[in-house]
């Protein structure tokens, strides 16, 4: 019988091809984190073989993987912003081009010292990804994050005690209906829905397995971007920020949507693949 060593399980990557980008990777992954090491270490000791146990899980990882299962879904984790998040079937897996809006919204407050205290509203929070990378960053704000989902908000609280995050507090609404008394936010930050249901990108990849509900918004998917730009000013200072993720086709209707909702100072950002992104605008006083 052939040994499980390391080597022989990265050498099984080819076998991914046909449902994975990034099949060597994926087994990385699930090795570093069934042997609890780093990449280095694969390298480094290429023969060390699995225990039985570590080889009978690598197994079933990789029986999973084959069906298109999510890498995040099979270890239960995903890194956002350098943080372990953990992930789950109830909520979208943190996307890397989603660090872009933790980006911009520490660019609009780089000014500031240690201790400035801003209050900051991350909506459709889901795992929690946003609103912890934030709150890790600046420990003096005093953070919110809302989601309507009771799964994610439980996912979203285990987050927060895993990473031992005091300055932030998650709970469930629907958008801005449970926060009629917290108004005056610095900052609002939202990656929603925004995925038309008719989109064909719907049925390849991670998204086969995410919630439609954190996926779908009506109207080409700008019906909840609309519902947020709208409601915004209402619960943010004079000067407070609104940014948002949307679409790569979405940028000039959401700059539109931003103007129409007397904000100013409206920008957008483009993501790693060069495509529009993240819109911000500044309430006009
Ligand atoms: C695209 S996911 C973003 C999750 C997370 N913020 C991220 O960037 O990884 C959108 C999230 O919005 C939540 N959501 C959808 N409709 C909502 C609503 N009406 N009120 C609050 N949250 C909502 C979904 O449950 C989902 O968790």
């Amino acid at each position: 019988m052939q040994l499980t060593t390391i080597a022989n399980c990265l050498k099984q990557f080819s076998q991914l091809a046909g449902v994975s980008d990034s099949p060597r990777l994926d087994i990385e992954i699930f090795l570093t984190h069934i042997l609890q090491k780093n990449r280095t270490y694969l390298f480094t000791w290429p023969d060390q073989e699995l225990s039985a146990k570590q080889a009978q899980t690598f197994n079933e990882f990789f029986v999973r993987r084959l069906t298109g299962e999510p890498v995040a879904h099979i270890i239960g984790q995903r890194e956002f912003w350098s943080l372990p998040i953990m992930v789950n079937n109830f909520t979208l897996i943190p996307r890397p081009d989603t660090e872009l809006l933790v980006e911009a919204t520490l660019g609009l407050f780089a000014e500031d010292d240690a201790s400035q205290s801003r209050r900051l509203l991350d909506l459709g929070t889901g795992t929690g990804a946003i609103v912890l990378a934030l709150a890790h960053e600046k420990k003096s704000w005093r953070c919110v994050g809302v989601d309507k989902e009771l799964a994610a908000v439980e996912l979203a609280e285990k987050n927060r005690v895993q990473l031992n995050l005091q300055n932030v507090k998650i709970q469930q609404s629907d958008w801005f209906a449970a926060l009629a008394n917290e108004t005056a936010f610095d900052v609002i930050v939202s990656n929603p829905p925004y995925i038309d249901l008719n989109d064909e990108h719907l049925s390849e990849g991670d998204v086969r397995f995410e919630p439609l509900s954190a996926l779908v918004a009506d109207n080409k998917g700008l019906a909840d971007l609309e519902f947020i730009i709208a409601q915004a000013p209402h619960y943010l200072m004079s000067s407070g920020w609104l940014l948002v993720e949307h679409g790569y086709d979405q940028g000039e209707a959401v700059r539109n949507l931003f103007a129409a909702n007397h904000f100013d100072n409206i920008n957008t950002f483009r993501d790693f693949g060069r495509n529009e992104r993240v819109t911000i605008g500044q309430k006009v006083n």
